[in-house]
């Protein structure tokens, strides 16, 4: 049960392990992640330029979130893991209300 100020998302590493955590007013997603010590690089600070902050949500969320802007859209491609239905740079992804209760997995690393 969560109240109006929390969030609490089950995350899914790149092993395959999955725990609950929560996430914290006015954070982004990669933040949650990796003040939660997940294996996200984040080696752009959040600014939509390195794709390591790659996550796969479940397409009804996606689809929920609304377009990708240009910028994210065209990382998101560049990378080999890419799937059009789930695929999400962390970093660029706030809106705590719409995932709460949801399954972030982490996207494997890229070669
Ligand atoms: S942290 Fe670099 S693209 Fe998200």
């Amino acid at each position: 049960m969560t109240t109006a100020t929390q969030t609490v998302i089950n995350v899914v590493d790149r092993d395959g392990a999955s725990r609950s955590v929560e996430w914290e007013p006015g954070q982004t997603l990669m933040e949650t992640l990796r003040d939660n010590d997940f294996e996200v690089l984040a080696s752009c600070g959040g600014t939509a330029s390195c794709a390591t902050c790659h996550v796969f949500l479940d397409k009804s969320i996606v689809d929920e979130l609304g377009e990708r802007s240009e910028d994210e859209l065209e990382l998101l491609e560049e990378s080999e893991h890419y799937d059009a239905n789930r695929s999400r740079l962390s970093c660029q992804v706030d809106a705590r209300e719409a995932l709460d209760g949801a399954t972030v997995t982490v996207a494997p690393e890229e070669d």
